[in-house]
């Protein structure tokens, strides 16, 4: 397996290009199942968990090409509804293709996604919705059959809090509903504004787009589209702090500071600098990092996949810093692997008080899952020695040439292909 190389103590300086969100890419590539036509998706990140999809659509019979940074998508007809247990447990994401399917095709079986590291993860939301829409659910076998011989129906649907997978399939499956859907609680994220963005360009009629109260009048038919996807908020949150943590000053371009507004709060708060500029924006620091206490929260709040960053940066703060996870129950696994760099880090329960150190170590370290390896980057960034990031498969799922974009920066790191 591939290792990754940090020497720390570089100062980051220059400018990164952001890419095309992740979250945002997989949610609107199962919205291809919805329609015959073509749906072109332009700036689509080059990401293992894109190419996992991608390879599931094409079981489901959809047509996948790629050229550049655009994908072409196209599902003349469905040619299975089936979304198997192999491809599943790669990818949660996966149980997005549940909603589009049972809408197009009225029945789909889709293999029930285990828990992660990061928690259990159910998808019992995802199921009570297309319930409540007329689908009759079984599990079986590991996997789940929806079944909606009539079609589904628009229903009322209330959050008993805020999902965005959730959101996102339902929402989908009710474009093609006979009547109206009103989803209540939705997820607020800019990936769920994207998708519904992308929806209403195949002819879906929604209202409320970007709040919690969505409206879905379905229709028979939805035509294929053009859609930008929009930049990827935690990939640009992930190099603010990479750039922070060094003391450095870098342009972050093709991005914006709206899409995480709390983010930049909270390191505002902490001493760093933020500025838009024509591109993006821009980060730098030039005193010492401040503790502040943080606690994720849905959109607009801290996001959750930017916890494992923030405390890594938090880490080498002046003072303490209290992190509270409210989204998930089990997602400090980078917890222990910042402890062996030297970070003064204790748990209680779903906060983590962080006391701030001078100066982190490098170490071998390793991660579980992607946010909490490239935590350990964004440590190995600031560390005395080097640090040796193992399991990379993880960032290969949501960060583009990682090394390559820290590295035009002036940062010491490199990928150490595994030699057989
Ligand atoms: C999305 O996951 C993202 N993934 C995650 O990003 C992100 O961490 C998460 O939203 C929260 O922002 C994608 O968009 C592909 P949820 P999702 O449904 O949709 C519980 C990353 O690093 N829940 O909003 O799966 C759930 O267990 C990834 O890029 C239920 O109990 O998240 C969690 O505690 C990791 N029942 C909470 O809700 C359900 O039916 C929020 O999950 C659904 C969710």
């Amino acid at each position: 397996m591939d290792r990754i190389r940090i020497r720390g103590g570089r100062r980051l300086s220059g400018r990164i290009a952001i890419g095309g969100a992740k979250n945002a890419a997989l949610p609107l590539m199962a919205a291809a199942i919805l329609t015959d036509g073509t749906l072109a998706l332009e700036n689509t990140p080059d990401l293992a968990d894109i190419a996992t999809l991608a390879r599931l659509l094409e079981t489901l019979g959809v047509r996948v090409e790629r050229e550049g940074r655009v994908t072409r998508l196209t599902c003349a007809s469905v040619a299975s509804t089936e979304a198997p247990y192999d491809l599943v447990r790669k990818m949660r994401a996966s149980v997005l293709v549940l909603g589009p399917l049972v809408a197009r095709e009225r029945v789909a079986r889709v293999s029930l996604p285990g828990g992660c590291a990061i928690g259990a993860r159910p998808v019992d939301l995802h199921l009570k919705g297309l319930e409540a829409m007329g689908a009759r659910i079984e599990l079986a076998e590991g996997y789940v059959e929806a079944r909606a011989p009539d079609g589904l129906r628009g229903a009322e649907i209330v959050f008993p809090f805020v999902s965005v997978g959730a959101t996102e399939n339902l929402l989908m499956a009710a474009t093609l509903a006979r009547g109206t859907t009103v989803l209540k609680n939705a997820a607020r994220e800019p990936e769920v504004e994207d998708l519904a963005n992308c929806l209403v360009a195949m002819g879906a009629r929604i209202e409320g787009i970007g709040s919690d109260h969505l409206v879905v009048h379905g229709t028979d038919r939805l035509a294929g589209a053009t859609h930008p996807i929009l930049p990827d908020r935690i990939e640009t949150g992930t190099y603010a702090m990479a750039a922070a943590i060094t003391g450095g000053d870098v342009e972050l371009t093709g991005t914006r500071i709206g899409l995480l507004e709390a983010t930049v709060a909270s390191m505002r708060e902490a001493g760093i600098s933020v500025e838009p500029t024509a591109e993006g924006f821009r980060v730098s620091r030039s005193c010492l990092i401040h503790g502040t206490d943080v606690m994720t929260e849905p959109y607009p709040g801290f996001a959750t996949d930017l916890q494992a960053q923030m405390m890594a940066l938090l880490a080498v703060a002046e003072g303490a810093s209290m992190i509270t996870e409210t989204i998930f129950e089990n997602r400090f696994m980078h917890v222990p692997e910042l402890r062996r760099m030297g970070a003064n880090i204790n748990l209680h329960g779903s906060s983590a008080m962080v006391r701030g150190v001078a100066r982190l170590t490098g170490a071998p370290v390793m991660a579980t899952d992607l946010r909490a390896s490239v935590s350990l980057v964004i440590a190995g960034l600031a560390a005395a020695g080097e640090t040796m990031v193992n399991r990379v498969y993880h960032l290969d799922r949501g960060y583009e040439r990682l090394e390559a974009k820290l590295a035009a920066c002036g940062a010491d790191i490199e990928r150490l292909k595994e030699t057989a």
